[in-house]
């Protein structure tokens, strides 16, 4: 653990600020992917952007010992505008637990820095996780080189993360090649070690109301990430939590149009239903946690009304744990919910066996910071009292959770924890 955190700062130090360094390959990020879903136990999506095309990458678990990987690895997709190749592998038949190295680069051997990552354990085991959340790092007003995001990156790049999960908003204009570059060499640090699994916001899809493609993906998403399943709803489990990525496309837009998504009985309500009910028979599973942009219960306008009717009552009946969301640039913490009624809580900072999913509206990671939240709302612990970029880091311990929540200048302004 103690090694992970030095190799962490390490990289962290090394890679800050570069840019296609080290041979001209970079933006490296991990995640799972597969058709269903993935087996994070076993293998690990590599994806990185390289000037020229023919990239490989050599992996083991010597250090000093890295083999060529032999599986067709890499789909080269050409970017006009930037002049590279992304290239994506999978490493297949990975030991569960267990640390792997690994260095990307060209035929004219510049490679990368050495990296690690830690496969999952077997399904079910309960050790402790780290977990990163982080959302809303848009370049826009204040953040416009993602500066914002850099002093946020570096700070979790401390943390031995397990995985980090983003709220989405992860640039200001999806339809900006050069702005997701940007984000994913701010973000190598934290995403080349421990597998990246965003949420994609309002801000990364099509935003226009009338458009077929209307809050769908650009194609550099799909050119630039690997997740699982369409890459927008998806689920994993990772020792012994269930996570679900739920898109929630344009809501602001969309509900003026009838478009709202995961509206009842649509194709991904009834994947949502099905994918929820499974986790919660499974055995292995102690924890779901679903994470999505817009929130479905925060203070003020932000959140998609028409979920509190549609999406809460599967939270509900299937007892979901946690709820965080991003979209509202202000951090806020609500009592547990169910049936729309807010649980009794006698402390503050504990969720101790709690009647109900607790909704976390995870403020900004970068993007520019909105007005106060208020706390005039019947189901609200707790929200931030000024302006400040946030993230937090998720323990979980078998059957309890401790959230922590930093600003960038990794003072912590709010931490709780969680029970059952
Ligand atoms: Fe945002």
């Amino acid at each position: 653990m103690i090694y992970r955190s030095v190799l962490t700062l390490f990289i962290a130090i090394m890679l800050s600020g570069t840019i296609l360094a080290f041979g001209q390959t970079g933006n490296i990020h991990l995640s799972w992917t597969g058709k269903n879903k993935p087996d994070v136990s076993h293998t690990m999506a590599v994806t990185w952007n390289a000037i020229g095309s023919k990239s490989m990458i050599c992996y083991g678990e010597d250090s000093l010992d890295l083999k060529l990987s032999k599986s067709p690895i890499a789909i080269e997709v050409f970017n006009g505008s930037s002049k590279s190749y992304n290239y994506k592998a999978r490493l297949t038949g990975l030991t569960p637990g267990r640390t792997y190295y690994y260095k990307c680069g060209t035929e004219d051997a510049k490679w990368t820095p050495i990296y690690s990552f830690k496969t999952a354990p077997v399904a079910g085991s309960e050790q402790e996780y780290i977990i990163g959340v982080w959302g809303d790092t848009q370049n826009n007003a204040g953040n416009l080189a993602f500066e914002q995001t850099e002093r946020i990156v570096k700070q979790m790049a401390h943390y031995p993360l397990n995985l980090s999960i983003h709220m989405g908003d992860i640039v200001e204009n999806g339809s900006v090649e050069k702005s997701w570059y940007e984000f994913l060499k701010i973000a190598q640090p934290i995403t080349a070690i421990a597998p990246f699994m965003p949420a994609l916001g309002n801000h990364d899809v099509n935003n226009k109301t009338k458009e077929k493609e209307f809050q769908k993906p650009f194609p550099i998403f799909y050119d630039s990430f690997n997740l699982p399943g369409d890459h927008l709803n998806y689920s994993y489990d990772y020792g012994n939590i269930h996570f679900v990525a739920v898109n929630s496309g344009f809501a602001q837009g969309a509900a003026k149009e009838g478009k709202t998504l995961m509206q009842k009985e649509s194709a991904d309500y009834k994947w949502l239903d099905r994918d929820l009910a499974s986790a919660r028979k499974n055995r292995n599973i102690t924890w779901i946690i679903l994470y999505a942009h817009y929130p479905i219960y925060s203070f003020g306008v932000s959140h998609i009304p028409e979920w509190q009717s549609n999406i809460s009552p599967l939270l509900d009946q299937y007892h979901v744990d946690l709820c965080l969301t991003g979209h509202r640039h202000v951090y806020e913490r609500h009592k547990a919910m169910r049936n729309g009624i807010a649980d009794r809580q006698e402390d503050q900072m504990v969720y101790d066996h709690p009647n109900g999913t607790v909704y976390i509206t995870n403020g900004s990671s970068g993007g520019s910071l909105q007005g106060l939240g208020g706390d005039n709302m019947p189901s609200m612990v707790y929200t931030a009292k000024e302006k400040v970029y946030t993230y937090a880091i998720m323990t979980v311990q078998g059957n309890k959770i401790i959230y922590d929540v930093y600003n960038s200048k990794n003072a912590k302004i709010d931490s709780f924890s969680l029970v059952k």
